[in-house]
């Protein structure tokens, strides 16, 4: 099965509050670009939220973890190969940072990804995260070349599973106690999709 498609496309750098920012991938309401410095502001915002973070191994973040969170992605986004690509969602009306996404690269030779995606609460339910999680799909498969994109979700997290279905990921295992994260063990499901040529 392949995944669904998106308007992800090849973007040259754009000018962002004064600052050239790489844009990686967009869509009819959104751009997912690199994020910087200036970002910490709106990501603490909802890194800071009990309620976005709940389904999340990090979180709730103070500013300082949000600062440590910023050095890693700049240390990431150094690195050669690049493996992880964390980028900011932005509303291209506005435009407003509004949640983050994630693509990372976890097995190089066999060509997989993992996918994550988090919004600020005030957007849920619009559709954005399914939006980002296709465009970055697409951008795995035609700009990466992987062959392979995973997440993992709980299964008390419906609206994820919802979001990773509507990307065109399938629901492939299920593993009970999987990771111990905030003082309990939580259950896990896990989705993939596999490039259109596989
Ligand atoms: C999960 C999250 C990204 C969803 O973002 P969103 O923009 O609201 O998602 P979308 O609107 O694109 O899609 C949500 C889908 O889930 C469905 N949904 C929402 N709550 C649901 C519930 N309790 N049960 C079943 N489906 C639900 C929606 O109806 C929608 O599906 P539909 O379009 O078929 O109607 C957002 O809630 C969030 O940021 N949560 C905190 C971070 C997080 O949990 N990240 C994922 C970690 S695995």
């Amino acid at each position: 099965m392949s995944c669904a498609s998106s308007h992800a496309s090849p973007s040259p750098p754009t000018r962002w509050s004064g600052d050239l920012i790489q844009v990686v991938a967009e869509t009819a309401r959104l751009v997912l670009r690199e994020l910087t410095d200036a970002d910490l502001e709106a990501i603490q915002a909802y890194a800071s939220d009990p309620a976005v973070v709940e389904f999340l191994p990090w979180g709730p973040n103070t500013e300082d973890d949000t600062r440590r969170f910023l050095s890693a992605v700049m240390a990431g986004r150094a690195a050669r190969p690049r493996r992880q690509w964390d980028l900011a969602i932005v509303l291209r009306r506005e435009p407003r940072l509004v949640g983050g996404c994630r693509l990372h690269v976890t097995d190089e030779i066999a060509g997989e990804a993992d996918l994550g995606y988090a919004l600020a609460r005030g957007y849920w339910g619009q559709g954005l995260a399914s939006e980002a999680a296709r465009a970055l799909v697409e951008f795995a498969f035609t700009r990466l070349g992987a062959r392979r994109v995973w997440a993992v979700c709980e299964p008390a997290n419906p609206a994820s599973a919802r979001v990773l279905e509507k990307a065109g990921l399938r629901r492939e295992r299920f593993l009970r106690a999987h990771r111990f994260m905030k003082g309990r063990w939580r259950d896990s499901y896990v989705y993939a999709c596999d490039s259109p040529g596989r």
